[in-house]
């Protein structure tokens, strides 16, 4: 875990194999294919320019077809050479190493973003979904999928004295080391503080109890779950809740200068110089290098 006095910490994924363990090897074909289909509910037919928060290895990043390009921004470095690795050096794909609550990019950049599977990870959930905002063009979806404290496991567990927390209560709960589970009153007062109309919200994974995944065919519970998922406009009481809100905007948008911003202090970072293969800020003087086509800003 990195940490510093004026900075949330940051959960270490260096070096983790968390796609083949948790996912590949991990009996998650389920929840794998349920978020599949949530995600297709909730993208639009086409965009420009895609953030993807928290990419990882890039298990989703193929789902996202319609965008001409997809930037993965990832704090570990490891995560995004296994991407890399998975989907490619191309154009397409634009491989950023940088911190969510720092984000190295100019405002109003990108017409889309996603975090799934990442929000879990934020002490102060807040500040990163104000960075979100910030980088995104006025009415451009952000598609965000958080863990819901107020599960039906949760509060089963709750009232037969199973489970000390109450799921019912606003507060996030940490149940390991920066790892947390969230109200959805919460999340959805945090976007809207954050400058965010909620549009769409869809429950998923209804069915990850361990029993029932192995007793049932996963194209059953997949199916059950597809029909279920709508359900989240009215209540929400599965594990993980997918959003699709709109960034709202009142300043007026000039045609935004730049790409990259540096994180340290906010100044417009000049394209850099192909031999010397970083970029310098002009005010701060910090240095960025570009490590085997990955961006790396921490
Ligand atoms: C559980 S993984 C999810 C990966 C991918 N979204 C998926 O669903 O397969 C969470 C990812 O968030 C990244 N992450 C956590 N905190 C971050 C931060 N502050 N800034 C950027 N990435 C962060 C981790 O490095 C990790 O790769």
């Amino acid at each position: 875990m990195s940490t510093s006095p004026e900075k949330p910490p940051i959960i270490d994924y260096e070096g983790s194999d968390y796609q083949a363990s948790f996912w590949d090897e991990g009996d998650r074909e389920y929840e794998d294919h349920s978020e599949r289909i949530a995600l297709k509910r909730l993208l639009p037919d086409q965009g420009n320019l895609l953030l993807e928060i928290g990419a990882g290895a890039g298990r989703n990043t193929p789902r996202y077809r319609g965008f001409q390009r997809v930037v993965l921004l990832d704090y570990s470095l490891t995560q995004l050479q296994q991407a890399q690795e998975h989907l490619g050096r191309c154009e397409r794909f634009i491989y950023v190493a940088g911190d969510v609550y720092r984000l190295p990019f100019v405002k109003d950049l990108f017409d889309g973003a996603t975090m799934i599977r990442t929000l879990h990870h934020m002490k102060d959930p807040l500040a990163a979904l104000n960075q979100v905002q910030r980088v995104l063009i006025s009415k451009s979806p952000f598609i965000l999928e958080y863990a819901n404290k107020q599960n039906l496991k949760a509060i089963l567990r709750y009232m037969f004295g199973r489970q000390e927390w109450s799921p019912f209560s606003l507060e996030a709960v940490e149940f390991a080391d920066l790892n947390f589970d969230f109200h959805p009153k919460s999340i959805r007062k945090w976007l809207a503080e954050a400058g965010f109309e909620l549009e769409k919200q869809l429950t998923v994974s209804h069915f990850r109890i361990n029993l029932l995944k192995k007793g049932i065919p996963t194209q059953v519970l997949v199916f059950l779950d597809s029909i279920l998922q709508p359900t989240g406009s009215w209540w929400q009481l599965s594990p993980s809740v997918f959003t699709r809100s709109q960034a709202s905007k009142t300043h007026q948008v000039e045609e935004s200068a730049g790409f990259f911003q540096c994180p340290e202090c906010g100044e417009v970072l000049p394209e850099q110089e192909l031999e010397t293969n970083q970029f310098l800020c002009p005010t701060c003087s910090k240095t960025y290098p570009i490590v085997e086509g990955i961006y790396d800003f921490r």
